[in-house]
């Protein structure tokens, strides 16, 4: 391959917690390259970090997918980018009106008054794991309930209907054609669609977030019914899969570094920075996208109005001029500012509730079972594949 060729996104990892070694230009070409998507279309890849901090704050780039020229990485999501969305896929000021309102529900301080609800679902899953003995299946018994029950609870969906959501979402997420992603999105809006129904009959309402939106938003006119379902699929899907998938690679990372996790055995006060560094050295969202509505200059370079642009978060979080020795796991850098949680208005809208969420499941899960150890060879164990939010597909353990 020469030089000028770009470089295929996405690509699959070799190793669950490194980039792909396919992006090694990438990561030698900072701070813009250009890349190939599924369909032979170009778009540019930012993969230096002052670069990406600057770009995603910046309000020429937009994240309207259903602009023809949006850059689609996948088949799947070329299949749905005509479906309403709701914050990740409006632009400000529709954006701007949208996460104002969810902002209450999402604060430090809401994620602190959660932690006790957390803590009593992790020990909740703990206790059936022991009760049940080794061996276990850590995605299905920890990684995936644990986030699934948190996000049920905050916004008030059964946690009983989690065999279906769960299912659609990963149908959603990494359905093996189009036609099933497409098929998913629309089960899961007739599922909001009939539990908004549900909500709106309901004479004392309850107290999670959709309840809300429901008897104020929607009754009042502010926003409308697909609006509402818009919200709701991302708040679920997003509110589960992508803590669901940081509980098991962080898992597995954390075995596969002993000497780390011996570390923070001795100092848990270590636990909040050991969150950060591993959200950086894992980066599971590895392809943020937008589109230039203008021409942008960048480190000498035109980004043409109408150019896709992929953020690789993997690459961006081990730019070596931010991160000295970007490849090696350490507890005493300062990782926070990392982009795994995005940067600019779009930043996550869960950050708070996900942190609180880690410490608390990687913490109780390594005291609770101080000899927890893979039950399969590391290399044997599956994980994602590149185009979807990166963590294992299975994670056997004992202990
Ligand atoms: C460790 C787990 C998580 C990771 C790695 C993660 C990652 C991200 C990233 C990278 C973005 C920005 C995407 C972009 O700019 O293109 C984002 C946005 C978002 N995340 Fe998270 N997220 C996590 C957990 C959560 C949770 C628990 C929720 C709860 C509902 C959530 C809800 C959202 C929403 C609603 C947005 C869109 C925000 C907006 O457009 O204003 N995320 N997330």
């Amino acid at each position: 391959m020469t030089e000028t060729q770009p470089v295929a996104f996405p690509q699959d990892r070799t190793c669950p917690y490194h980039p792909p070694t396919g992006y090694d230009s990438l990561r030698a070409e900072r701070p813009l390259s250009r890349i190939t998507l599924y369909d032979g279309t170009q778009a540019w890849m930012v993969s230096g970090h002052g670069a990406a901090r600057a770009l995603l704050a910046d309000p020429r780039l937009s994240t309207d997918r259903t602009h023809p020229r949006f850059p689609a990485p996948t088949a799947r999501f070329a299949a749905v980018r005509n479906k309403r969305a709701a914050l990740l896929g409006v632009d400000d000021p529709e954006h701007r009106t949208q996460r104002r309102m969810m902002i209450p529900s999402f604060t430090l301080k809401r994620a602190t008054e959660l932690r006790p609800r957390i803590q009593q679902v992790v020990d909740e899953r703990l206790d059936a794991m022991i009760a049940q003995g080794p061996p276990a299946e850590l995605v299905s018994a920890f990684a995936l309930p644990v986030p699934s029950t948190v996000i049920c609870a905050l916004l008030g969906v059964p946690y009983a209907d989690h065999d279906f959501f769960e299912g659609q979402s990963r149908r959603l997420l990494r359905g093996p054609a189009a036609e099933d992603v497409l098929d998913a999105r629309e089960q899961l809006a007739s599922y909001f669609d009939e539990l908004i129904d549900r909500k709106e009959k309901q004479r004392d309402p309850g107290d999670g977030v959709l309840d809300e939106l429901v008897h104020r938003r929607l009754r009042e006119g502010e926003m409308d019914r697909e609006e509402l379902i818009a919200l709701a699929l991302i708040l679920l899907v997003a509110g589960h899969e992508t803590t669901a998938n940081m509980i098991s690679l962080g898992t597995y990372t954390l075995l596969q570094h002993p000497d780390r996790l011996a570390e923070l055995r001795g100092d848990p006060a270590l636990l909040p920075i050991a969150v950060e560094e591993l959200m950086r050295m894992l980066s599971i969202a590895d392809g943020l996208l937008r589109m230039a509505t203008e021409d942008i200059e960048v480190a000498g370079t035109t980004i043409r109005a109408g150019e896709g642009v992929v953020f690789a978060t993997s690459v961006i979080n081990r730019d070596e001029d931010v991160y000295a020795d970007p490849d090696t796991l350490d507890w005493h850098r300062p990782a926070r500012h990392h982009v795994a949680f995005g940067f600019g208005i779009h930043q996550c809208l869960g950050q708070n509730l996900a942190r609180a969420e880690l410490e608390i499941a990687l913490r109780s899960l390594f005291e609770r079972l101080p000899t927890l150890r893979l039950a399969a060879p590391a290399e044997e164990i599956p994980f994602k594949p590149g185009d979807t939010v990166q963590g294992m597909l299975e994670l056997p353990v004992t202990w």
